[in-house]
């Protein structure tokens, strides 16, 4: 069965903690729309995903813990919240993951970083890990896995099964452009995942592009193509 989706602009969002979130605020779609665009340049691909990852950031981590400490203003001492950012592990799957890692980063800047590297077979399509590097005691950690594109979900699924090994608190997925196919895959394999997105487009080409889309990701945020 297909996960539930709610719209971030939904009052009741986050009541499906395991379902897909997207993320439809004005300024992520308005920017998503910018990026799509085929004359948009390498430097207004990537500036515009760090601002989006920025955006998407806000969602992800509105559930996040937080903790109560004494602070002084100029005037009196009070109880205020702070989040624990060093709990927060941003997992990027490379290489385009690494797109969204920058402005997830300048929203969390106590966040750790692990990568995972994984290629797609050309021609099965399915990922091959050469990379793995993560921080110390992932089980006491909450990880949000990043990527911009959740496509045939083969990435997506491998990585966290990889993760999953290492008994993490929770796993998030984030990622900019999605599909049915990809939701459905990613779901299948691990239903207590739940996904962030700024879009779900129509469906998967042959050769696993997402249809409308935006092309190659790691191609258009690093020029190279
Ligand atoms: N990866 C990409 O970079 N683009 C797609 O459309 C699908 C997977």
């Amino acid at each position: 069965m297909n996960p539930a989706i709610t719209k971030s602009s939904d009052k009741t969002a986050g009541a499906s903690p395991a379902g897909v979130t997207l993320v439809d605020h004005p300024l992520v779609q308005h920017k998503l729309t910018l990026m799509r665009r085929k004359d948009a340049s390498t430097n207004t691909f990537r500036t515009l995903l760090n601002e989006v990852s920025m955006l998407m950031a806000y969602e992800v981590t509105r559930d996040m813990p937080m903790q109560s400490i004494e602070i002084e203003t100029p005037l009196e001492t009070m109880s205020s919240k702070v989040i624990d950012g060093k709990k927060l592990v941003f997992v990027s799957i490379l290489r385009a993951g690494n797109g969204i890692l920058e402005g997830m980063l300048s929203v969390v800047p106590g966040a750790r970083v692990g990568h995972v590297g994984l290629y797609r077979d050309p021609k099965t399509l399915t990922a091959v890990e050469y990379y793995f590097k993560m921080p110390q005691d992932m089980q006491e950690r909450d990880i949000v896995v990043v990527d911009p594109m959740l496509a045939t979900g083969n990435s997506a699924i491998a990585a966290v099964d990889r993760l999953k090994e290492l008994n993490p608190k929770s796993i998030k997925f984030v990622c900019l452009l999605t599909c049915p196919e990809g939701i459905a895959a990613l779901h299948k394999a691990h239903p207590d995942v739940p996904i962030f997105t700024a879009a779900i487009d129509r469906e998967l080409n042959d050769h696993g592009y997402i249809l409308p889309g935006l092309g190659d990701a790691g191609d258009r945020i690093f020029g190279t193509k």
